[in-house]
């Protein structure tokens, strides 16, 4: 079965899903997007993803290209003709196609793809040995708060963590406080069992997991704290985890070669981990 993706009102075959070559998203990387997992047929935190798609587009001044209950639509048709009940959509909206000049274009409209695709769930093994993470230098501009497409930094950095055999890259600001990670948020856990994460802010993506997962620490009467930590702290911390709508809640038992805890997905992630599966297997409308 050929993939299926929505192109500014078409529903193509990949191999004919193709954008124009003055597309603003391709020339200038303007445009944003979103990840929201599917899980037994539903979007998981559609509407949050959603609302942090329109506060994007809005930072950029990029038009809405349609009304939300038009882009859900296509949303819920995009995973039906791919008949995908477990896995990701993925939507990207780019300022339009215009002759390349930087200035926004007198005259676009925004333009919308989205794809979707099966994932398999994550092996039990690797949340139960954890994963590893490097550390590097922040070298991103002053509003990662933004959802946007230009993900170069991002890319570089994963690509390093992929040589040096890890899993993630930790971004690193110019005072040592780590930021994020090249594609999730980063947490760690006191010796006295506190939750730790760097508040939102332009430093990061406040991440839609992140926020899922403060929900339900403090649901089940964890210790939070939002305020930024240095890589020194987070090697020597009881448990480091990090969290995305791709990694969910995943244990990391290394940073930059030392070994975190007792080098197992520690107690406090597993157990966040097993509430956010739940609540992300139950949770949403019916796609
Ligand atoms: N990445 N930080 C960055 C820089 C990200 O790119 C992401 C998401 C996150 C986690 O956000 P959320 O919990 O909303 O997925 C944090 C997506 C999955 C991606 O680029 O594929």
């Amino acid at each position: 079965m050929s993939r299926i993706a929505y192109v500014n009102g078409r529903y193509l075959p990949h191999r004919q899903a193709v954008v124009h070559i003055e597309d603003r998203g391709y020339q200038f990387a303007d445009g944003v997007y979103e990840v929201i997992a599917v899980e037994r047929g539903r979007l998981v935190d559609e509407e949050p993803h959603l609302e942090r798609l329109a506060r994007s587009l809005g930072e950029l001044r990029i038009a809405s290209p349609m009304p939300e209950d038009a882009l859900k639509a296509v949303m819920r048709e995009v995973l039906r003709r791919n008949r995908v009940r477990d896995g990701t959509i993925y939507l990207q909206l780019t300022r339009g196609v215009a002759p390349r000049d930087h200035p926004f274009p007198p005259a676009s409209e925004t333009a919308v793809v989205m794809t979707a695709k099966r994932s398999r769930p994550q092996s039990p093994r690797v949340a139960e040995d954890g994963v590893r993470v490097i550390t590097v230098p922040d070298n991103r501009w002053g509003r990662c708060d933004i959802k946007s497409v230009s993900l170069l930094p991002n890319v570089l950095a994963k690509q390093r963590a992929r040589e040096a055999g890890a899993y993630e890259a930790w971004f690193v600001d110019a005072s040592g406080h780590v930021t994020e990670g090249s594609s999730t948020n980063a947490w760690i856990v006191t010796a006295e069992g506190k939750l730790v994460t760097r508040p939102a802010s332009h430093a990061i993506l406040n991440g839609i997991t992140r926020q899922r997962a403060i929900k339900l620490a403090r649901a089940s009467g964890l210790a939070l704290e939002e305020r930024p930590f240095t890589v020194p702290e987070a090697k020597a911390a009881r448990e480091a985890f990090l969290t995305s709508t791709t990694s969910h809640v995943l244990a990391i038992t290394e940073i930059d070669g030392t070994v975190i805890g007792n080098g197992k997905a520690g107690s406090f992630a597993t157990e966040l981990r097993r509430s956010y599966l739940d609540f992300s297997r139950g949770a949403g409308p019916e796609a």
